[in-house]
């Protein structure tokens, strides 16, 4: 088992630098470089050449490793041990039209359970990352939502559907009571920053539907280490594994989190 302290600085060093290069090639990036993947689904040369470099730096780090990245770089799940799971750029829409936030997700999963993970914010330049056991912190500064506020003190993060609209009445249900429940709701376009940020205790809660792994990996993570609680619209999951790849995600400090929840449950009657 190749996780040290030595493994752990390598990989935020890789992140830093992954993350200066997407942030330089901004800078001349141009909308005629950008394709669609599916209905409003974007991508460009930035998230390939991303994903690219950080499985390169990864496998020299964790050998043994496998992968399952968004772009699909290297797709070599290792069943029970050490896999990666990569979103390169969370939040391509935001960068493609040249707003913040937009993040580097990154996590580390051994077996079933989520064991290191990272979320760089590339808009403030904050590196957010936990590890299980150990804590979550942004930079060197420990994350601490426990005692958070209710939902009715505090905002309320999602993203609003654009490609599967199959449960939009469950989900306008669950904004109403957001928006007469909370001090408001917020939409900012990228999945891990908004659990970075329910983890920095800026949102309170968090909630989403048809997410992919690579979208919560790493921000379910940072939320349980800041002492915040994450399961599906019904509850806990069985697993860490089930949980990434269960496409629902509630997120909060414990209070708030179990208001949202009630929330979901209720509204997509699972
Ligand atoms: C998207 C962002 C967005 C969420 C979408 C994701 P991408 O990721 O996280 O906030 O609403 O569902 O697909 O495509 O920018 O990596
Ligand atoms: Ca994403
Ligand atoms: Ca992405």
């Amino acid at each position: 088992m190749s996780w040290d302290e030595h493994t752990r600085q390598g990989t935020l060093d890789l992140v830093r630098q992954v993350g200066a290069w997407i942030q330089n090639e901004r800078r001349h990036f141009e909308t005629g470089q950008v394709e669609t993947k599916s209905l409003n689904s974007l991508v460009s040369y930035v998230d390939r050449h991303a994903e690219d470099s950080l499985i390169q730096g990864l496998q020299t780090l964790v050998p043994e490793s496998g992968f399952l990245g968004e772009e699909g770089g290297s797709q070599s799940w290792v069943d029970g041990g050490l896999n990666w799971i990569i979103d390169p750029l969370d939040g391509t829409t935001n960068f493609i039209h040249d707003l913040p936030p937009y993040a580097i997700s990154l996590a580390l999963m051994d077996g079933d359970s989520l064991r290191w993970g990272a979320v760089y914010e590339l808009g403030q330049d904050q590196l957010y990352w936990a590890e299980k056991g150990l804590g979550a912190f942004c930079g060197t500064r420990r994350l601490t939502i426990a005692d958070g506020p209710a939902i009715d003190q505090g905002l309320v993060a999602t993203g609003f559907p654009y490609h599967d609209f199959d449960s939009m009445e469950s989900y306008l249900q669950v904004l109403r009571a957001c928006f007469q429940g909370s001090r408001g709701v917020r939409r900012f376009g990228s999945a891990a920053t908004d659990l970075a940020w329910v983890a920095d205790g800026r949102f309170q809660a968090f909630f989403e539907h048809g997410l992919a792994p690579w979208d919560v990996a790493a921000g379910i993570l940072l939320v349980r280490e800041a002492g915040g609680h994450v399961g599906t619209f019904s509850g806990p999951a069985a697993s860490d594994l089930d949980l990434v790849h269960s496409r629902q995600i509630v997120a909060g400090n414990p209070t708030a989190h179990a208001t949202l929840e009630s929330w979901t449950k209720t509204s997509f009657s699972l």
